[in-house]
């Protein structure tokens, strides 16, 4: 096992689960055999990740472009979606683990919304890590229907434009209230960030792996926390800096 600091673990951790359909055809089997071996290892990173302490796990699940996936992986990911959350909604009540969704919700079926409903009621007030599903996501949807929200704001006086800062803008997006991702891992080889988290991922680490989301193991996820670990995060400052802020004699 890949041996981890338990105090230089990132607070948000995010995942882009990406080749589950690659992981399929490559055993030609179908490709929603893909994304129901998927599920199972979101079970495991969740299960882990609370294990491990970290405060905040958000994971892709559906994009706003996936809905232009062949209507029959559409539904079949929506029944699977659909079938997790009642599931697992007992697990998540055991380890005080709580539901919160990003994304457009107005596009996916009622049955689909009401299962995210009921969870979400249930598990709202637990107290351990924030589980965050991105449905029917896109940053730049995100970041566009935040504008016109701050924009209706300065048009009734609520706000005034010289308001808008960094903080007063994040505030209007569907993670307000969830820290930036401290590290972001990316599944299947691509180097992509394929419209997830576009405002928020501006100082996150980023690690792409090979292995496919439906082979990502437990001793995968804790190398990739390993090498997040390694790193030194500057955001803007030099090395030096980083050292001396750090040092308790220079402190
Ligand atoms: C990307 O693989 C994955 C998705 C579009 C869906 C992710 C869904 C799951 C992991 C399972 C259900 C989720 C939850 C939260 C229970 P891809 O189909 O794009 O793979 P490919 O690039 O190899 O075709």
């Amino acid at each position: 096992m890949e041996p981890l600091d338990r105090d230089k673990l990132p607070t948000h951790l995010a995942i882009i689960m990406d080749g589950n359909g690659r992981w399929a055809q490559q055993r030609m089997l179908k490709r929603i055999v893909g994304h129901q071996r998927g599920a199972e290892t979101v079970k495991m990173v969740v299960e882990q990740a609370h294990l491990l302490g970290i405060k905040y796990l958000t994971l892709f699940a559906f994009s706003s472009e996936n809905w232009s996936r062949p209507p029959i992986e559409v539904r079949a990911l929506m029944t699977l979606l659909k079938k997790y959350i009642r599931q697992e909604t007992a697990r998540m009540m055991r380890k005080n683990i709580r539901y919160n969704v990003i994304g457009n919700r107005g596009d996916l079926p009622d049955d689909v919304n009401r299962a995210l409903d009921d969870a979400i009621v249930e598990t709202a007030g637990n107290t351990g890590m924030v589980l965050t599903l991105a449905l029917s996501y896109g940053g730049r949807q995100e970041i566009s229907q935040a504008a016109a929200r701050l924009a209706r704001d300065v048009a009734s006086g609520k706000l005034s434009a010289g308001d808008v800062t960094v903080d007063a803008f994040g505030t209007y997006l569907d993670t307000g209230g969830l820290p930036d991702p401290d590290f972001l891992i990316r599944t299947s080889g691509e180097m992509r960030i394929s419209n997830f988290l576009l405002w928020q991922l501006a100082y996150t680490e980023l690690y792409f792996t090979e292995i496919n989301w439906p082979d990502f193991t437990i001793n995968e996820l804790r190398k990739a926390l390993a090498d997040f670990q390694a790193r030194e995060r500057r955001f803007g400052r030099t090395s030096d800096q980083i050292i001396k802020r750090n040092d308790p004699l220079n402190a």
